[in-house]
């Protein structure tokens, strides 16, 4: 059925190399090391996440149990990204997971995925420019009327988008400069934080770590309860066993995007090596920073009374160490340009490579002559998100950036025993251990996540797949290279 044709491994390095004779390349620039991907990483992955969620989900659901919740969400990502490591550096692609599913699933599927990750990197690219616009407006006490929620055009958002959509378009290199920057300001305060704060916690904080189960005693609408808990019929409950891996969801968002690395494989001088290496150093260093700050905030301050905004500095302010706040502040404006700039810059590759295989104008899978960027999907990403940045108040929509991705880790699950299968003898330059048991754990891990988020997510979620195919079946399926009026996907010469 035309709808699961998939892309051959062989068509997909053919088009990873690059140019195809008519002058205008296809190919991306390679000049990414380690240190760069780990940077975009940690860049991507560092925003907001750690400094909200932390107290409203030890307050509300986990207690200082709260670390186990970090803990559990940083796990499964681990697990995601040896998948993403064994794929990416067999494969390195600029589609990453959309190509994978390419190569594996289908057709169809690999679309969705593509659709998918507009989700986490470019609704997640609008959220957060909302949110550093209104840090940036507290810092430095810009109007209310043209940097918050009450603001009609939010400008600080999308001035942060333009600014950043274009260092995006000029160079990676550039780019890579510019976030590894923001990540020695944010990474260095979060340390500073951890230490500091660390001569604050007292072991009365902390105790009971797993406060016990309670029934909740606010009437739970239908749409805010997690999945799991409205399909089991569950009373809807807080804290206990349960109460972690509901915390554990929710915190979630604040791991997202350490996959971007693998959309930059393209461009990296060393995929085989680097890509897994750099996944790995990402994910363990931010799961330790998680870990260490969510001690030390619960361990400061006890988990009834953490602020459910700014629940770090307001630990700090109950300490008589109100300065806090500032630095926090500071970490959180970096952090956030930071993962606006990856955010834009992973959604052009995905969209550069759905143009390359036809499942969008293929005029928008050309690499700029100069800059080797993705240039013109890169333009059109940073208007759209400066858009909605600017426009949609999107505050309650992290959750989807959140569904989004794990429903891109569970197809990446997948793929991996499914390419095992049908290309035996790939190249894996690494290997998930104990495949496929671990990819399995990882793909049941993500659905058990996923059944963790509220059911007005899954509706959302479901309306814009639903969305996604109705565009795939009008326009993709029939514009497709492998579609058979270009064969020359499947042969490796690329027309345009
Ligand atoms: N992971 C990013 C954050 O925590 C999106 O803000």
């Amino acid at each position: 059925m035309g709808i699961l044709r998939t892309k051959s491994v062989e068509a997909i390095n053919r088009d990873v190399a690059g140019g195809d004779g008519d002058g205008e390349s296809r190919g991306l620039k390679k000049t990414l090391t380690t240190r760069d991907l780990v940077g975009f990483g940690v860049g991507i992955v560092i925003g907001t996440g750690i400094f909200t969620l932390t107290g409203i989900q030890a307050k509300e659901n986990a207690g200082p149990a709260v670390v186990i919740s970090f803990l559990v969400a940083g796990l499964v990502s681990m697990l995601a990204a040896v998948c993403y490591a064994e794929l990416a550096s067999s494969v390195p692609t600029a589609g990453s997971a959309y190509t994978y599913a390419y190569a594996t699933l289908g057709e169809v599927f690999a679309w969705i995925i593509g659709w998918d990750l507009v989700l986490e990197f470019a609704l997640g690219a609008a959220v957060v420019a909302r949110s550093w616009s209104g840090y940036l407006a507290d810092l430095f006490e810009l109007p209310k009327s043209l940097f918050t929620e009450d603001a009609s055009v939010n400008i600080g958002a999308v001035a942060l988008v333009l600014v950043l959509g274009i260092i995006a378009a000029v160079g990676v290199k550039e780019s890579a400069r510019v976030t590894n920057t923001l990540v020695l300001v944010k990474v260095a305060i979060s340390v500073f934080i951890i230490v500091v704060g660390a001569f604050f916690v007292t072991k009365a904080n902390l105790v009971p770590f797993v406060p016990k189960s309670t029934p909740s005693d606010e009437k739970v609408s239908t749409l805010s309860q997690p999945l799991l808990q409205w399909i089991g019929g569950f009373e809807p409950a807080s804290f206990g066993v349960a109460g972690i891996f509901t915390a554990a969801a929710v915190v979630f968002f604040a791991y997202t995007g350490f996959e971007a690395v693998a959309n930059l494989s393209e461009e990296t001088r060393n995929p085989a090596r680097d890509i897994p290496r750099a996944l790995l150093i990402v994910l363990g260093l931010c799961t330790t920073l998680y870990v260490l700050v969510a001690f030390v905030v619960t361990g400061m301050q006890k988990y009834t009374d953490l602020d459910v905004s700014a629940p770090i500095a307001k630990a700090f302010d109950a300490n008589d160490a109100s300065w806090a706040g500032t630095l926090i502040a500071i970490a959180a404006v970096a952090g956030l340009t930071s993962v606006t700039l990856v955010d834009i810059i992973a959604m052009s590759r995905i969209g550069f490579a759905l143009g390359r295989d036809g499942l969008l104008p293929q005029a928008v899978a050309k690499s700029h002559p100069r800059f080797g960027t993705p240039f013109r999907f890169t333009i059109g990403t940073t208007i759209f998100v400066a858009i909605l940045a600017g426009l949609v108040p999107l505050s309650d929509l992290s959750e989807m950036v959140s569904i989004g991705t794990l429903f891109a880790f569970l197809v990446v699950s997948i793929a991996v025993p499914v390419l095992r299968r049908t290309k035996p003898d790939l190249k894996r330059p690494f290997r998930v251990p104990l495949s496929p048991v671990v990819p399995i754990i990882s793909a049941l891990a993500c659905i058990y996540l996923m059944t963790n988020l509220v059911v007005e997510t899954w509706l959302r979620f479901l309306v814009w797949l639903v969305l996604g195919l109705i565009i795939y079946l009008v326009y993709g399926r029939r514009h497709a290279r492998l579609a058979g009026g270009d064969k020359g996907a499947e042969a490796g010469a690329i027309t345009s």
